[in-house]
C-alpha cells in the first residue's frame, strides 16, 4: 500500500490495538487504582458501528494486524458481535484477555478465524493470584489457558513481574512449558497513572535471564529469533514444547521496531503506550469528517523511543498523570 501509515523515522504501522471497554471483571494492582477509574460516560464510548469504521479507515491505511484489548474486551456486551465484523476485515485478528470467560468464545473464535490470543497470568499461586487480582478466578482462568492450548490456539501468557511477589516462580512458569506448547512471557512492570509504579518493583531483563541462567544448564537454553516488530526476546528449553520470552519496556526498549498504534474506548488514537497526547477521531467521525489526516498526522508526531522517555532517568521520572490507567489504554 502507498498511504501506509510510516513515521518521521520510517517505522511503518500496520498494527493497531483497539480497547474495546474500560470495563474488567478483574482489579489488577499493576492495571487498577485501588480506588476505581472514572469511566468514560457511556456516549462517549465508541459504538460497534463506529469501531468498524475506524478499524476500516486504518485497514485503508495499510493496517494488516489488529488486537482486541481492555478493559476486559469479553465483557462488553457486543464483544461476540465485534470481533465476527472486524473478522471480515483482510486482517490477523487477535485478542488479549485476562482469560474468565473466554471458554465461552471458544467456538466464535473459530468460526472468525482467529488463531492466537494473549492471556494474562501473574502467579500460580491461588492466594497470590486473590491478592494481585483482587478477586478469585485463578482455577478458572489455569483451566481455561489448558482448554485453549488443547483446542489448538497460540497461547501467550503474560506475566508481568514484580519483586518479592512473584520473581520466585520465574522457573515454575517456564516449567509451564515443558508439557504445554504454550508460550510465557515475562513482562516489566510499567508506570500508569495509580499503579504505584517505582524501580525497585521491577524485575529487570537481566535478573530474569540471571535465575535462567542459574537454574538451567547452559546448552539447554536456545535462544530463538524475534521479529522485528516483536516486543518480546525469545528462548526455549531445549526439548520443552513452548517458549519463553521476556518484554523489557523499561531497561531495553524495543521502540526501533515498533509498529503499532492504538484506539481507546472512548475514540482517542495514541502513537505510543507512552505517549500523553492523543487524537479525538471518535469526535471527527460523529461530526462526518474525514478522519485519515487525524490518523496520518498522529503517526507523523510520534517520537523515536518512549514518547521521548530515551533514557532509563528520564523514564522514571515519568509522571503517571499525565497518561491513563493501564485499564483504560489496553495495554
Ligand atoms: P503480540 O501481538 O502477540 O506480539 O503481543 P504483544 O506483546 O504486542 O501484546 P500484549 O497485549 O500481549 O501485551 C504484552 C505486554 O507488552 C503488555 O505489558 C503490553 O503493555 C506490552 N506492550 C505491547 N505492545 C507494546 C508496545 O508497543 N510498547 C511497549 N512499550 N509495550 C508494549
Ligand atoms: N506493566 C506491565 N504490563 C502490564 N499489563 C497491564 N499493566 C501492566 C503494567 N503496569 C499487561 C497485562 C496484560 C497486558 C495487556 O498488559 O499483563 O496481559
Ligand atoms: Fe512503540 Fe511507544 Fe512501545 Fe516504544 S514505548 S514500542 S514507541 S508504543
Amino acid at each position: 500500500k502507498s498511504n501506509i501509515l510510516t513515521d518521521t523515522f520510517g517505522r511503518k504501522h500496520n498494527y493497531l490495538r483497539i480497547s474495546l471497554t474500560e470495563r474488567c471483571n478483574l482489579r489488577c494492582t499493576y492495571c487498577m487504582p485501588a480506588d476505581g477509574i472514572q469511566l468514560s460516560p457511556k456516549a462517549h464510548i465508541m459504538t460497534y458501528e463506529e469501531i468498524y469504521a475506524i478499524a476500516k479507515e486504518f485497514v485503508d491505511h495499510g493496517v494488516t494486524k489488529i488486537r482486541l484489548t481492555g478493559g476486559e474486551p469479553l465483557v462488553r456486551k457486543d464483544a461476540a458481535l465485534i470481533i465476527e465484523k472486524l473478522a471480515s476485515l483482510p486482517v490477523e485478528l487477535t485478542l488479549t484477555s485476562n482469560g474468565v470467560i473466554i471458554d465461552k468464545f471458544i467456538d466464535l473464535f473459530k468460526k472468525c478465524g482467529i488463531k492466537a490470543l494473549n492471556v494474562s497470568l501473574d502467579s500460580l499461586d491461588d492466594t497470590k493470584n486473590k491478592e494481585i487480582t483482587r478477586r478469585n478466578y485463578f482455577e478458572k482462568v489455569y483451566q481455561n489457558i489448558l482448554l485453549l492450548v488443547k483446542e489448538g490456539f497460540h497461547v501467550k501468557v503474560n506475566c508481568v513481574l514484580m519483586k518479592g511477589f512473584n520473581d520466585n516462580e520465574i522457573i515454575d512458569f517456564i516449567n509451564l512449558s515443558k508439557n504445554f506448547p504454550l508460550h510465557v512471557r515475562f513482562i516489566e512492570f510499567m508506570p500508569f497513572d495509580g499503579n504505584q509504579w517505582n524501580m525497585d518493583k521491577l524485575v529487570s531483563l537481566q535478573e530474569i535471564l540471571s535465575q535462567v541462567n542459574a537454574n538451567f544448564e547452559k546448552d539447554r537454553i536456545v535462544k530463538l529469533k524475534d521479529a522485528p516488530n516483536d516486543t518480546t526476546k525469545s528462548y526455549q528449553i531445549k526439548d520443552y514444547q513452548g517458549t519463553f520470552a521476556i518484554i523489557s519496556s523499561v531497561t531495553n526498549p524495543f521502540c526501533d521496531g515498533c509498529n503499532r498504534i492504538r484506539l481507546t474506548a472512548n475514540g482517542q488514537i495514541k502513537n505510543c503506550l507512552f505517549s500523553s497526547k492523543e487524537s479525538d477521531v471518535l469526535t471527527a467521525l460523529r461530526k462526518g469528517k474525514s478522519i485519515s489526516p487525524i490518523i496520518q498526522k498522529t503517526v507523523q508526531s510520534k517520537f523515536k523511543i518512549r514518547n521521548g522517555m530515551d533514557t532509563i532517568e528520564k523514564f522514571k521520572k515519568i509522571d503517571g498523570h499525565n497518561n491513563r490507567s493501564m485499564i483504560t489504554i489496553g495495554g
